[in-house]
């Protein structure tokens, strides 16, 4: 029997407890793992729950179990979290974990720790909630050269963004339903900024190029600008808004990793993804395009993931991996890493006052764009490609005009 500890009993922690015991049979019977959680780290009061007589409030109690050999670390943050995990992982107990600010921040660390120690440090409910998608890059895709990812990474947003744009739903009343169905996170900031898509953008980004992406070097931009006429505009124009993380190698070697909202053509099935649902493109040489689809948030889908993590450090005890991928310093980051203004693409622009003339005059052979009750001095369009350098100075000469401008998603 394989004892475990939980660390946090919040929404995936007691999402992940329930579903062990809920499904504990099932999983003996496909995996011949007999999960048994041994102890439940919570500070709260767990009298109420059936699960009280596991609580400990003493992350040494773990420590000094030699009985409990892998941790789910389902607690956020980093300061604890971090500390926990590398006590763990010194004692040779591996760690499965839905932190993505850890893995995002310090996971090249602790991926050379577990590996120092022979355990494992797993990581597949940090991307896409409950979608396979950390395991499929390192196994499934692994005779390919994977030269870029894309994706909606971030449940919460693309759930606000359908209500809000679909169904009317004002944002703060739509922010307050995904925190209550238990998408969002502890500070929703994280979510309408593009922070935590951006952390998920730097662990893909880690995976697929071996060395480790810090958010501070990923371009973010979040959901708080769209705009009503903005996702009018994409919606005349067969498509939608969405909040879009990516990553990509430029032909300089460089790699360019960003989250923004996107301008998404109708033909490209995330323009269709709505919800809680997360959709993540992986681009590899033999396969050309893969997709992955499924709920990106919320208690159960994040806890099958950190489940299914459990299983396979339980499975893998013992067995050696090549580690995932490599510290980085922010210095060499910058040999590494394209400035966001390298990157190129069509770009949607909203503009009062400007006429036909003037438009054309700055940026070419634009498409002009319409809406129902568009005012009558407001003009929308979709430039001819171009660097974003070049956007940014002609951007630079209308500011004053400027209502809006939203990258158009291009794989
Ligand atoms: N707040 C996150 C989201 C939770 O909405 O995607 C899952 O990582």
């Amino acid at each position: 029997m394989a004892k475990i500890a939980v660390l946090g009993f919040g929404v995936v922690g007691s999402g992940t407890v329930e579903l062990i015991y809920k499904n504990r049979g099932a999983i003996l019977k496909k995996t011949g793992v007999d999960l048994d959680i041994k102890y439940i780290l919570e500070i709260a009061d767990m009298s109420g729950t059936p699960y009280a007589d596991k609580q400990t409030k003493d992350i040494n109690d773990i420590l000094n179990d030699d009985e409990v050999i892998t941790v789910a670390e389902v607690m956020g943050g980093i300061t604890h979290a971090y500390e926990f995990t590398k006590e763990c992982l010194k004692r040779g107990k591996s760690v499965v974990t839905s932190n993505k600010e850890l893995v995002a921040h310090k996971g090249a660390e602790l991926l050379k720790l577990a590996n120092e120690n022979n355990c494992r440090y797993l990581f597949e409910a940090s991307v896409g909630g409950a979608i396979p998608i950390i395991r499929p890059i390192k196994s499934c895709l692994a005779a390919n050269e994977i030269n870029g990812l894309a994706g909606i990474l971030n449940g919460t947003t693309n759930f606000i963004l359908t209500k809000m744009l679909k169904e009317g739903m004002d944002f703060s009343d739509a922010l307050a339903l995904a925190s209550k169905l238990g998408y969002a996170e502890k500070d929703p900031t994280d979510d309408v900024e593009g922070y935590d898509a951006s952390r998920k953008i730097c662990i893909l980004s880690s995976l697929i190029f071996g060395r480790h992406v810090y958010p501070e070097s990923v371009y973010c931009e979040g959901i708080t600008k769209i705009t009503a006429e903005d996702a009018a505009y994409a919606e005349n124009w067969g498509g939608a808004v969405k909040l879009i993380g990516s990553v990509k190698e430029l032909e300089n070697g460089k790699i360019l990793p960003m989250v923004r909202p996107s301008f998404v053509c109708g033909g490209n099935p995330f323009s269709h993804i709505s919800d809680v649902f997360n959709g993540i493109a992986v681009y590899g040489d033999a396969v050309g395009e893969v997709m992955f689809y499924g709920r990106g948030a919320g208690k159960m889908p994040t806890a099958s993931a950190v489940t299914a993590d459990i299983i396979n450090a339980v499975q893998t005890r013992g067995e050696s991996f090549p580690l995932e991928w490599e510290e980085c310093s922010a210095a060499s980051s910058k040999d590494y890493i394209a400035d966001y203004q390298d990157g190129d693409g069509a770009f949607y622009v909203r503009v009062q006052s400007m006429t036909e003339k003037q438009i054309t005059e700055l940026f070419g052979a634009v498409e002009f764009l319409t809406r129902a009750s568009k005012p009558e001095d407001e003009s929308a369009f979709i430039t001819p490609s171009m660097t974003e350098r070049v956007f940014n100075e002609k951007i630079a000469q209308i500011k004053l005009n400027l209502l809006n401008k939203i990258k158009v998603f291009e794989e």
